[in-house]
């Protein structure tokens, strides 16, 4: 019995979307580039082990696929797949078609993709999220490559993704990078987002001196209400979590340095290369760059006092319910940063991105997915030209979170509480009301030095001050 698809890479991502493949049917051949690797998986594959097929050579991996061969390549971003495609197509046909499922920067993607078009065999990039738990029961799958060729491994794909009420979260964005495009903005706004819920942990442990636990509490019942998202409700889990080793709250004995792999900052690199307002997720992973310099905040510390101060009684009056307010108008704010990227890139590079799809994909599967996101989709529906946050839904959303949203920007300031992604939502949205902004002033700044020159609110044509250089 020949397998339908194959995939190669079985680390935790691959070996998890093996499974999850096996269990909807599929018969899969595997490949890893240590055998024993390989043999260990199949030995704990239990029941699906009979719909997959172990194999110890590229050359066995490939002969063991029907022809015309699907392969998803799991392996890390980078020279690895470029080395894996090379590799792969001394042993594939012409009509075989190579699936990148890694986090690859959409640039790679392109590359390759210009390459396969080239050689005229199809490619395909394809953004999977979900972490490991959604490659194994239902991952957000962000496709880009030919249309023909997502065609091709549709049926497979859309029964691994995440369901939401019936509908697949599998679906193709566009041609060459415009999956992985999608998966990197995806990301960025991931980024955004968990920084946000960060930064009203940061209110509540400095400013209100909440333990974890009663922290916990706070994003359990936000969990119930508009905010309700998956990463409210794991912000809740980590913050109620004890360690095992010392009895104490976990959150209180991680470090609090954060890792990136790059693709939030990739998003970040991108939206300023095409002019894009990104402001909260470009904070996002600034903040995250910060918390790196754990050297330099120590000796902040020590020369200015600690910023985060107490925030007295007198001004915490219903301080819960302000942040979730907060928190609330900060991620739509990002959200519409983050659609506002996709449509300039889609113009760019001619993808015409489903708007109100990759909205779909979002809603479950995904590390970002929310309910609010069906509801992002109807207004992307609605009129996919406008910034979303002046969507009727969502507009109606921030008039009655804006003196929350203010407040809590303003307290972050006044105690000492940095709030980098939610006070660049604030001003992003405040600039986006400002229909007599003040780059006139940077107009005249240029042309002073420059004589860049400038345009005029009354005479048509450019034109330079009076301060013309001698
Ligand atoms: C997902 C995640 C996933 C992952 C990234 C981000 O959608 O499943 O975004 O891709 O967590 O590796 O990780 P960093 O925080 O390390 O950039």
């Amino acid at each position: 019995m020949m397998a339908q698809i194959g995939l190669i890479g079985l680390g935790t991502m691959g070996a998890a979307l093996t499974l999850n493949i096996a269990e909807k049917g599929f018969d899969i051949a595997v490949y890893n580039r240590t055998a024993a690797t390989t043999e260990a998986f199949h030995r704990t594959a239990g029941d699906l082990a009979s719909k997959i097929t172990p194999t110890a050579s590229l050359r066995d991996f490939v002969d063991a696929i029907a022809a015309p061969r699907s392969i998803i390549l799991m392996v890390p971003a980078g020279e690895v797949v470029d080395d894996q495609i090379a590799a792969l197509l001394l042993l594939l046909g012409p009509e075989d078609l190579i699936i990148d499922a890694g986090n690859a920067n959409f640039n790679d993607t392109r590359r390759r993709a210009i390459a396969a078009q080239a050689d005229g065999r199809p490619f395909l990039g394809i953004g999977v999220s979900g972490g490991e738990e959604g490659a194994r029961h239902g991952p957000s799958i962000m496709g880009g490559g030919p249309r023909a060729a997502w065609d091709r491994v549709a049926p497979v794909l859309t029964a691994i993704a995440a369901d939401f009420k019936g509908t697949p979260c599998a679906t193709w964005m566009g041609t060459d990078g415009a999956g992985h495009f999608v998966k990197a903005v995806h990301n960025g706004i991931e980024y955004a987002d968990m920084q946000m819920i960060a930064e009203t942990y940061g209110v509540m442990r400095d400013g209100l001196g909440m333990s974890a636990a009663e922290i916990a509490q706070v994003y359990e019942s936000w969990n119930e209400g508009p905010l309700r998202s998956y990463l409210i409700e794991i912000s809740g889990k980590v913050a109620a979590a004890t360690d095992p080793k010392t009895g104490t709250p976990m959150l209180d004995v991680i470090l609090d340095s954060a890792g990136q792999k790059g693709t939030g900052r990739w998003t970040a690199i991108e939206a300023l290369m095409l002019g894009a307002p990104t402001s909260a997720i470009e904070a996002a992973v600034g903040a995250r760059n910060l918390s790196a310099l754990r050297d330099q905040r120590q000796q902040g510390a020590e020369t200015f006092g600690a910023a985060a101060r107490a925030i007295p009684d007198a001004d915490a009056g219903g301080l819960i319910d302000a942040l979730e307010q907060a928190l609330l108008a900060g991620k739509i704010a990002c959200y519409a940063q983050g659609f506002g990227l996709l449509r300039a890139a889609s113009d760019i590079y001619n993808w015409d991105l489903p708007m109100p799809d990759v909205a779909r994909v979002w809603r479950a599967g995904c590390i970002i997915r929310s309910d609010m996101l069906d509801d992002m989709a109807s207004a992307l529906t609605q009129d996919v030209t406008r910034n979303m946050l002046f969507a009727e839904d969502f507009a109606g959303r921030m008039r009655s979170a804006e003196a929350s949203f203010r407040r809590i920007v303003a307290l972050g300031a006044q105690y000492g509480i940095a709030m980098p992604a939610l006070s660049a939502a604030l001003a992003y949205v405040d600039t986006l009301r400002t229909p007599r902004g003040t780059a006139n002033m940077l107009q005249g700044q240029r042309d002073f030095f420059g004589a860049h020159g400038f345009k005029r609110t009354d005479i048509e044509g450019d034109h330079h001050g009076p301060w013309a250089a001698p």
